[in-house]
C-alpha cells in the first residue's frame, strides 16, 4: 500500500512486468500554477516518500536534459549518468564547496550500457532550465555533458536512504547551439520523449531477471 500524504500532487502508477514490480511515480502539476514539478525541490520531496512507501531494490530517474554539442551530444540521444553533480550550488567556505557540488558516482551498470545502446556521460544539475555564466563554468567543472533540473538530488535522497539509483536522460536541446532553449526543448519535447520511453523500456527488459550485481 502506498500511501503518500494528503493533498500532494504527486502520482504514482504501478504494474508488473515479468518479475519486476514497477512504480511509476512523477512529481506531479505544482497545486498553485498547474505547470510540471520540476526542479530539485519537488524531485528530493517526492524520491524520498516514494522509497520510504515502496522499498525499492533501484531508482530510475528517467527524464530530460539539455546536452552539450562540443561534448558530444545531439538531440535525441539517450544518456546513461556515469555522475551527477549540482552547478548551482555555491557555498565558498572549505569542505561546505564540496557538498555544495555534491558529486557522485551512479550505480555502476556495466552490463546494462553493453546490451542497451545508451549514451554514457555525467550529469549537471540545477534548478533553472537557462544557464548563467556561473553555471556555465560549474557544469564545465564538472565535466558534464548534459544537463538537467533533478539528476543530482534524486541521487542524494537515493544514497541517504542507501538505494543504488541510476539516470536516464533523453537530449530535448543543445544548450551550446544556436536556439533559444526554452524555444527548442518545447519544440522537441514530444518527439524525445518517444526516444526517452524506448530507452527506459530497453532498460527494464534488461533488468528483468538479473540482480542488482549483474546490471
Ligand atoms: N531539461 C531539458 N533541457 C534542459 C536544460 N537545458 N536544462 C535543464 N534541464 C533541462
Amino acid at each position: 500500500m502506498c500511501r503518500f500524504p494528503k493533498g500532494v500532487p504527486w502520482v504514482r502508477y504501478h504494474g508488473k512486468y515479468k518479475d519486476l514490480s514497477i512504480n511509476l511515480v512523477w512529481p506531479g502539476k505544482d497545486l498553485l500554477l498547474g505547470v510540471d514539478s520540476v526542479g530539485t525541490v519537488s524531485a528530493s520531496l517526492v524520491t524520498y516518500a516514494s522509497i520510504q512507501a515502496l522499498k525499492p531494490d533501484l531508482v530510475i530517474n528517467a527524464g530530460t536534459a539539455g546536452g552539450f554539442k562540443v561534448k558530444g551530444a545531439s538531440i535525441g540521444d539517450v544518456y546513461l549518468a556515469s555522475d551527477v553533480a549540482f552547478h548551482d550550488r555555491r557555498i565558498p567556505i572549505p569542505v561546505f564547496d564540496q557538498y555544495g557540488i555534491g558529486a557522485r558516482r551512479t550505480f555502476c551498470t556495466p552490463n546494462l550500457l553493453k546490451e542497451v545502446d545508451l549514451k554514457l556521460g555525467r550529469l549537471s544539475t540545477g534548478d533553472s532550465l537557462d544557464m548563467s555564466p556561473h553555471d556555465e563554468g560549474a557544469i564545465s567543472a564538472n565535466d558534464a555533458v548534459i544537463k538537467d533540473m533533478e539528476g543530482a538530488a534524486v541521487a542524494y535522497v537515493a544514497e541517504l536512504l542507501s538505494v543504488p539509483s541510476i539516470f536516464v536522460k533523453a537530449v530535448t536541446d543543445i544548450i551550446d547551439g544556436e536556439k533559444p532553449t526554452a524555444e527548442e526543448f518545447l519544440q522537441n519535447l514530444v518527439a524525445v520523449t518517444a526516444n526517452l520511453d524506448q530507452a527506459v523500456t530497453q532498460v527494464i527488459y534488461f533488468i528483468n531477471g538479473r540482480s542488482l550485481e549483474d546490471l
